[in-house]
């Protein structure tokens, strides 16, 4: 483990950075013009820690960090000079003289650090980093979603430094020599700016891009729609998706995947039914003493069920008319008033025919290819907790049969059926909320999956004689 010095480490960005590096096991000498202050600051955190003065704790490092304001940097690396020869020197200095720090300020050497190489002499290996990171994003000990920027003009010296920031969980970009550091300098101010300007706690920079040679990574994205209103019968929800698409910026690509929730498919399709409106028969009523149920919702349950397959004290289990088993038919009560009564939701007449029709509508609205899943939240058999499920689609083929494939070792894959229609509506359900948060529309980019014209989710429902417990 290496030995650093903190010249600063009593302070905002020094004393994250003494932490993190302590934590990382490293040996931390934090070094302040006051030593008794330093030690007692090194006594707050734990590992290999240790306080003394300026001069003292530069002796002490390794690698020595600077981490003063613009205004002592010259008098302290004055004080580092004969302690530092032969070493590296990581300087972070923000030339910025407050109080207009939103302003970029350089000196006229360039940067700081270029003032730290010509003060400390040819002997000393600078290097600029950290310029734009914030303290308080390296003191929280939690992931960084920033880059750090590395200058400097001895490229061992460099990497020895980004070795480090890795260490400490920090991706770093070596950005030339040690003059580019007026631009990492600089960029402070503007980062100041960005936070006020658009109350960012502490705004960073991240650098895009991948190497040309990476290999490609899968990756699937799923965003939730924002902007949908609340619908209402007979509303045009395609035209309404198609809105809220072009309002969010990113128009659909070829392949994306439009997932719906089946509420509100349900509500624009007028699948409201006012309970009062119910008479329930003699069979719905003995089923609803059973389940301990409303006699009308349970006569709701049974008109839209093929069968009722299990009914116990607060459950009914059914096969659906389309064919899919689930909880109460589908059947949904909460977020609908219709009328001012009290009313439930029944699921689409057709759910894949509603899938078919949004991705006609969709497809001519952006001109590419899609696919839609209608999708609702349900229960599984023997385990605990519901998650999204396809109940309708259309351009893509439900089921992913990868029989016949071979996997990483050259077998044969033998029995690998996946059911992508429901991993798609799954992931989507991540992200759609059908509670309060009011987004019932999710766009999911990048999955694999078969385009199909013809198919619904039909091959995904067992055929009653591949039923394993009847
Ligand atoms: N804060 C950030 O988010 C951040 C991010 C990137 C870069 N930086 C750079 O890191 C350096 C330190 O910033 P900081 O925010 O950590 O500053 P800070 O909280 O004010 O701490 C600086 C430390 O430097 C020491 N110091 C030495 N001479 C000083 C003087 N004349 N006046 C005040 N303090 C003096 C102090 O320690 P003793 O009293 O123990 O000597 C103090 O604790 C700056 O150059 C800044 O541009 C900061």
């Amino acid at each position: 483990m290496t030995s650093f010095a903190i010249i600063g480490g009593t302070g905002a960005l020094g004393a994250a950075l003494a932490g993190r590096l302590a934590s990382a096991g490293h040996k931390v000498w934090v070094g302040s013009r006051d030593a008794a202050k330093a030690q007692a600051f090194a006594a707050t955190l734990s590992g290999d820690v240790h306080g003394a003065g300026i001069a003292e704790a530069a002796g002490h490092g390794e690698i020595v960090v600077l981490t003063v304001p613009y205004a002592a940097h010259a008098d302290t690396l004055a004080q580092i000079h004969p302690a530092v020869q032969g070493k590296i020197v990581v300087d972070t200095t923000v030339p910025l003289k407050p109080p207009k720090v939103g302003t970029v300020q350089l000196p006229a050497a360039g940067c700081a650090a270029v003032e730290a190489a010509q003060a400390l002499g040819p002997d000393v290996k600078v290097v600029s980093a950290l310029q734009t990171i914030g303290a308080e994003k390296l003191g929280s000990g939690a992931a960084i979603d920033a880059d750090v920027l590395v200058a400097g003009d001895d490229a061992e010296a460099v990497e020895a430094v980004r070795a480090m920031l890795t260490g400490l969980g920090l991706r770093s970009w070596h950005v030339g020599p040690l003059a580019n550091s007026a631009a990492a300098e600089a960029m402070t101010s503007l980062l100041i700016q960005i936070n006020r300007r658009y109350k960012i706690a502490q705004a960073g920079v991240k650098i895009t891009g991948k190497p040309k040679d990476a290999p490609a990574a899968a990756s699937v994205s799923i965003r939730a729609l924002p902007g949908l209103p609340l619908f209402e019968p007979g509303q045009d929800l395609a035209s309404a998706i198609a809105e809220a698409v072009r309002a969010s910026g990113e128009p659909l690509q070829p392949g994306d995947v439009v997932v719906v929730a089946q509420k509100v498919v349900s509500k624009v399709e007028d699948r409201a039914v006012r309970i009062d409106t119910v008479e329930p028969g003699a069979e719905a009523r003995e089923a609803a003493a059973r389940a301990e149920k409303d006699p009308a919702v349970v006569q709701l349950i049974a008109t839209e069920a093929q069968e009722l397959m299990r009914v116990a004290p607060g459950v009914i289990i059914t096969r659906h008319r389309t064919g899919h088993v689930l909880a109460n038919s589908g059947i949904d009560a909460s977020n609908v008033v219709c009328g001012g009564t009290e009313s439930v939701l029944l699921w689409p007449q057709d759910p894949d025919a509603s899938a078919r029709r949004l991705r006609v509508a969709l497809e001519a609205a952006f001109g590419v290819r899609l696919a839609v899943i209608v999708s609702d939240s349900l229960g599984r058999a023997w385990r605990m907790g519901t998650t999204g499920h396809a109940i309708g689609s259309a351009g893509l083929k439900p089921l992913r049969d990868r029989r016949g494939e071979a996997d990483l070792f050259g077998r044969e894959l033998q029995a690998t059926v996946i059911g992508v229609a429901d991993e798609i509506a799954s992931a989507a359900s991540l992200v759609i909320g059908e509670a309060a948060e009011g987004t019932p529309v999710a766009i999911v980019r990048g999955a694999t999956y078969e385009a199909d014209e013809t198919e619904g989710v039909g091959e995904i429902l067992r055929p009653l004689d591949k039923d394993l417990f009847r």
